[in-house]
């Protein structure tokens, strides 16, 4: 049976948005280091990076930053929609379902006005949709707040810290892009189609959905939920593997060595979170967890990907567990339209080949 073993290796796009290193466990988007931006950036500067490929200027990020606040209210009819899905329908599901919906001012080629416009109505999509299905009234966006400070706020109904909303504005720096990962390789398939903004943006969240790709975060935090103790964490992955299980936020398509945001992230979270009894298990778990991979899966070079470190992030700035893959969109969302963007700017049909293997008529 010929395997074409998930297209690893091959190259189907260039792009100036994101250089993944993955044996020297290097990130860079746009030419600058990402770890770096991450501490020292804010989210809406590196979102004027991927779209335009420059920082911006003072004006142009308060002209950014109004963008993205003016969008914060969302129109009517999407509220209506997520008011129409039955509680049962998941988050991913109902974001997906609700930027679908988003018209497009401009069908084609897709615009940074757009893009700009869909990035600051996700984040009120996914808390306005929280708040019903958990039978809370929603909190309506503060225009005051940054982005990622607003997001916290619509959440826990309370104006984060400033090292709460700086961790997790670390964390959707550092998964803003990451080359041609799952879901931005379905964004760019649909918008070689010369389909338009929203609909290649709808592709882009159901790849992302995948326990594989973005489901991964919530994942790890049932593993550490589950391991509960640190006398624990051997004999359960240990069992686990065992069984043939994967062990969740370890191993990644690309790096075969650590992860250089899951490094950033582990700084992070230890800024913040150094007294955490509950940082000593995920710390103390992650050690025994690379020591068995290397035990089970020799040779396979399984390290720490983003998502376990994420998992920490957003428990500590209590992020709900359903809507980790959510609030992980909410940065993709930026790196998917840049990708779009620049599918447009030099477009032709993505359209690979299938080898048939089936049988042929006698
Ligand atoms: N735990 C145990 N074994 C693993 C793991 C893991 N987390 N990851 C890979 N392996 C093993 C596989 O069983 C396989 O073993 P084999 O050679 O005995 O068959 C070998 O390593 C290679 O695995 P592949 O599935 O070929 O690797 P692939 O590159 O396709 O998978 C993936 C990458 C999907 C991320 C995988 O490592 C995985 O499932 N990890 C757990 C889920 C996870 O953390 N996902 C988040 C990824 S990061 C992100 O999406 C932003």
């Amino acid at each position: 049976m010929p395997s074409v073993n998930g297209l690893a290796d091959i190259v189907a796009a260039e792009t100036e948005l994101s250089m993944v290193d993955g044996q020297r466990g290097r990130l860079v988007y746009r030419g600058y280091e990402a770890p770096a931006l991450a501490k020292t950036r804010r989210f809406s500067e590196v979102a004027h990076l991927l779209w335009t490929g420059r920082l911006p200027d003072p004006s142009e990020l308060r002209e950014l930053e109004t963008q993205l606040t003016e969008a914060r209210t969302l129109p009517p009819e999407i509220v209506a929609i997520l008011d129409a899905l039955p509680p049962e329908v998941d988050m991913m599901s109902a974001l997906r379902t609700a930027v679908s919906a988003i018209r497009p001012r401009q069908i084609w080629p897709p615009t940074i006005e757009d893009a700009t416009r869909i990035a600051g109505m996700m984040p009120t999509i996914v808390a306005y949709r929280h708040a019903k299905v958990t039978g809370q009234t929603p909190v309506p966006p503060r225009l005051d707040l940054s982005h990622v400070a607003n997001y916290l706020y619509m959440l826990n109904g309370r104006a984060p810290s400033e090292a709460h909303t700086r961790a997790l504005e670390a964390y959707l720096i550092l998964t803003i892009d990451h080359g041609l990962n799952a879901s931005t390789f379905a964004g760019r398939v649909a918008a070689s189609t010369q389909s338009d903004l929203s609909a290649a943006l709808t592709a882009a969240l159901a790849a992302m959905k995948g326990p594989l790709h973005g489901g991964a975060p919530s994942l790890v935090m049932d593993m550490l939920d589950e391991i509960g103790s640190r006398e624990n964490a051997a004999p359960f992955l240990r069992a686990k593997l065992e069984r043939g299980e994967r062990l969740m936020g370890f191993g990644h398509r690309v790096y075969k060595t650590r992860d250089p945001r899951a490094e950033a992230l582990r700084d992070i979270v230890i800024e913040l979170t150094q007294a955490d009894p509950w940082f000593d298990l995920a710390a103390h778990t992650e050690t025994i967890a690379l020591r068995l991979l290397e035990e089970y899966k020799p040779g396979r070079e399984l390290y720490t990907n983003v998502e376990y470190w994420a998992a920490a992030i957003l428990r500590t700035v209590e992020i709900p567990k359903p809507i980790y893959t959510a609030t992980f969109s909410i940065s993709r969302v930026v790196g998917w339209s840049a990708h779009v963007l620049e599918q447009a700017a030099n477009n032709r049909l993505i359209r690979p080949q299938s080898t048939y293997v089936g049988p042929l008529p006698a």
